[in-house]
């Protein structure tokens, strides 16, 4: 029989197994060097900067952008935005999307991957 004492246990078991198949490029996201360059949204007539701790979508939320995500961990795909340009180098970081995908540059999560570089501009179109 399950009781509302074990709901807590089991919460923080189910968090540590998730933790632990974690890719350990995501583990690590926060240890990277620190995302540079600038980050445009035409749509919304906005430009946001990234802290060294921070990661886009986290940014993007800070900046009042509607996002849509699940995950925050790069497999959902549900926080991903078409990229419009870039200048510089992306850090695809997520297990969703495919190899060719990535090598594709057109879509970014922005939960896990990152952009070293000038500048990138992403579309927002259903935020
Ligand atoms: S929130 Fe799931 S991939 Fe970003």
């Amino acid at each position: 029989m399950r009781t509302d004492r074990n709901a807590g246990g089991r919460k923080a078991s189910l968090e540590r197994e998730r933790t632990a198949r974690r890719p350990a490029a995501l583990r690590n996201l926060r240890q990277q060097r620190p995302p540079s360059g600038r980050r445009l949204l035409p749509r919304l007539g906005k430009e946001i900067s990234v802290g060294a701790n921070q990661t886009l979508l986290e940014a993007l939320e800070a900046a009042s952008v509607d996002m849509i995500f699940d995950c925050r961990r790069g497999e959902c795909g549900l926080c991903a935005l078409p990229i419009l340009s870039f200048e510089g180098e992306l850090d695809h970081r997520d297990v969703f999307f495919s190899a060719a995908e990535k090598a594709g540059n057109t879509k970014l999560c922005t939960c896990v991957s990152r952009v070293y570089g000038a500048s990138i501009t992403l579309d927002t179109a259903d935020r």
